[in-house]
């Protein structure tokens, strides 16, 4: 585990966390920002699921698309959600079907491209839905690149935490170029007003281009169209994580 931990909430205490000390407790202050019930969100990369349940606690009655090209993580994450009392389904990669054996359940089917999951209906139109304790999630093992098969209608958020899966297999890593092609797929399917959210770790290997492909990406962007924001901790070394939100201009009516 790194000195900034594994992408695990601090353990300093609920009411207090230090986003500066821990760049994943400013992504996720990032998402609290961004995120309202019944909104529709995007978890690129799932891993151990942390994230997700973050953002279906903040998207009560709405929807959460979690997405990893690793099984293990996605199982990890469903026992995570499911602990935490988040609905969870799974769906295949790009069939109809389901996954074979997938695990849990309540498992259900989910429909093809463009149609919305069956769980109860679209979320937000659902009587009282609000009041859930967490939106649901749609876990779909699937390289992210292809989020916009998957996703019905616009995010209020796309969240990346790049880098390997932690006490997984270190060799599988987001990568520089698939990484770029999600993050221009995620800010097109942004609502106006809605974030992207990346935590970047420039320290191992594959980092390192990754982190100089994703910040020129970002950099590159039209100032008409995006608000931009890198933050990284100056005084701890280069491989210090960092964190870039991009928010698409206008507002969500
Ligand atoms: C740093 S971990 C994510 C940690 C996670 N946010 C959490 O809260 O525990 C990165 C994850 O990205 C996944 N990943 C790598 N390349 C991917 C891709 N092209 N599409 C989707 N997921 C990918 C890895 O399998 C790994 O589980």
């Amino acid at each position: 585990m790194s000195a900034w931990g594994n992408g695990a909430p601090s353990q300093e205490g609920k009411a207090r966390k230090n986003p500066i000390a821990r760049p994943t407790e400013l992504a996720a202050l990032l998402m609290a920002q961004y995120v309202r019930p019944g909104d529709t969100v995007v978890d690129a990369t799932v891993g151990n699921g942390w994230d997700t349940v973050a953002l279906a606690r903040l998207a009560r009655g709405g929807r959460v698309y979690g997405f990893d090209i690793q099984r293990e993580a996605l199982e990890r994450a469903e026992v995570r959600l499911r602990e935490a009392g988040c609905p969870v389904a799974w769906r295949a990669e790009g069939v109809p079907g389901l996954m074979d054996g997938a695990p849990g359940e309540t498992t259900e089917a989910f429909g093809v491209q463009g149609e919305a999951p069956r769980l109860d209906g679209a979320p937000g139109e659902r009587p009282g839905n609000e009041a859930a304790a967490c939106g649901e999630t749609l876990l779909i093992c699937a390289d992210h690149r292809r989020m916009a098969e998957y996703v019905c209608g616009q995010a209020a958020a796309v969240v990346f935490n790049l880098g390997y899966l932690p006490g997984g297999d270190k060799k599988i890593t987001t990568r520089a170029d698939s990484t770029c092609e999600a993050m221009r797929s995620a800010l097109s399917l942004l609502r106006p007003g809605g974030a992207l959210i990346v935590t970047i770790y420039g320290g191992h290997p594959a980092g390192k281009a990754e982190r100089e492909a994703v910040l020129r990406l970002a950099g590159e962007l039209p100032a008409e169209e995006y608000h931009t924001l890198h933050a990284r901790l100056t005084n701890q070394g280069e491989g210090a994580p960092e964190v870039l939100a991009v928010v698409k201009r206008g507002i969500h009516r």
